[in-house]
């Protein structure tokens, strides 16, 4: 299995096994001890893709907790050069809700934020967190589009999209990533043809939830045939959740989160569990 994933059509490639910065900054997030160590020890252990959002905090007067988070985190590594992160806008906190609002004049006054929070010039790959029902899909990526020819962000990703919407946005720029929920449990992505698309389009299809999700993940890795492969690959459940997505297509890139170190190093340690075909049929046939 390749360990690495190019990113969109550049020559950029990271580590087949990012962190989903999410869990360091929700309701019941660690203490900032923990959360540095978790990305120190997923920096130290090889990995070079983080994912992040400004929204991941506990509300509206939280928003950028997580992308301070990194910085910080990023600030006190010595080689930090080809550590790649990606953040998004366009949802909102109120009161600890999740609301989308995608208007031009959000996602431009979030970037801003970004920008400053993550303590940089330019953010490498800004991501539409979710298309905006009330909100004309090709004006929130004209915004980004044009935050990307003033130099603010580098590049463009969508989350939360059907072929159809990935369709509109590269009738308008280019598009570098897309980022979708998807796991051994939850394959709509591979259904509804949207990795299918981005394997033909070079365009990085960024797993999200790989391991069952914030709020699932405990029960999925319960599941008796991951547990009868967790022995035989002498791996842990999760890690076989993570390397069926990387044995489904090289476009795939994984971004497990991780509250704690022990999680992320674990994690980390899936580009070692090189599953059969007879397992990964296995695997297919008899998870729905
Ligand atoms: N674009 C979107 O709309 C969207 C939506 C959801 C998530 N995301 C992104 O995707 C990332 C991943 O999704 P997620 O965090 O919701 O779900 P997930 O990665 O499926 O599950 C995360 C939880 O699983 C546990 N875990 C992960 N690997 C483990 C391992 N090897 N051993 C033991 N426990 C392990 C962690 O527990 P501990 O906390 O105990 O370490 C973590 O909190 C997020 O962090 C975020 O960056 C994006």
């Amino acid at each position: 299995m390749n360990k690495y994933r190019q990113l969109g059509n550049t020559n950029i490639e990271v580590y087949a096994i990012g962190l989903g910065a999410m869990p360091l900054s929700l309701d019941g997030r660690p203490d900032e001890a923990q959360a540095l160590g978790v990305i120190k020890a997923f920096v130290d252990g090889g990995g070079n893709f983080i994912d992040s959002a400004n929204v991941y905090c506990i509300d509206d007067s939280d928003v950028g907790h997580n992308e301070k988070l990194i910085a910080k985190a990023l600030s006190k590594q010595e080689d930090t050069e080809n550590i790649i992160v990606a953040t998004k806008g366009g949802l909102r906190r109120p009161k600890s809700d999740w609301t989308v609002d995608a208007s031009p004049e959000w996602l431009r006054q979030s970037c801003k934020k970004s920008l400053m929070d993550l303590d940089t010039d330019s953010i490498f790959l800004y991501q539409l967190h979710a298309p905006d029902p009330d909100v004309p899909l090709a004006d929130s990526i004209g915004e980004l589009a044009r935050l990307k020819a003033e130099g603010k962000i580098q590049h463009i990703g969508l989350s939360n999209v059907t072929v159809e919407q990935i369709k509109l946005a590269l009738s308008i720029t280019d598009i570098m990533s897309v980022q979708n929920r998807c796991n051994l449990f939850e394959r709509t992505s591979f259904n509804n043809g949207v990795v299918k698309f981005c394997e033909v389009n070079n365009i990085t299809f960024i797993a999200h939830s790989p391991v069952g999700g914030h709020s699932q993940h405990a029960q999925r890795a319960k599941n008796s045939l991951l547990k009868n492969l967790a022995e035989k690959y002498d791996a842990s459940t999760y890690q076989i959740m993570i390397a069926w997505l990387l044995h489904r297509s090289s476009s795939i890139l994984t971004i497990p989160g991780a509250s704690k170190t022990s999680s992320i190093m674990d994690s980390l340690r899936a580009i070692n569990v090189e599953l059969s075909k007879e397992d990964m049929q296995l695997l297919e046939a008899n998870i729905k």
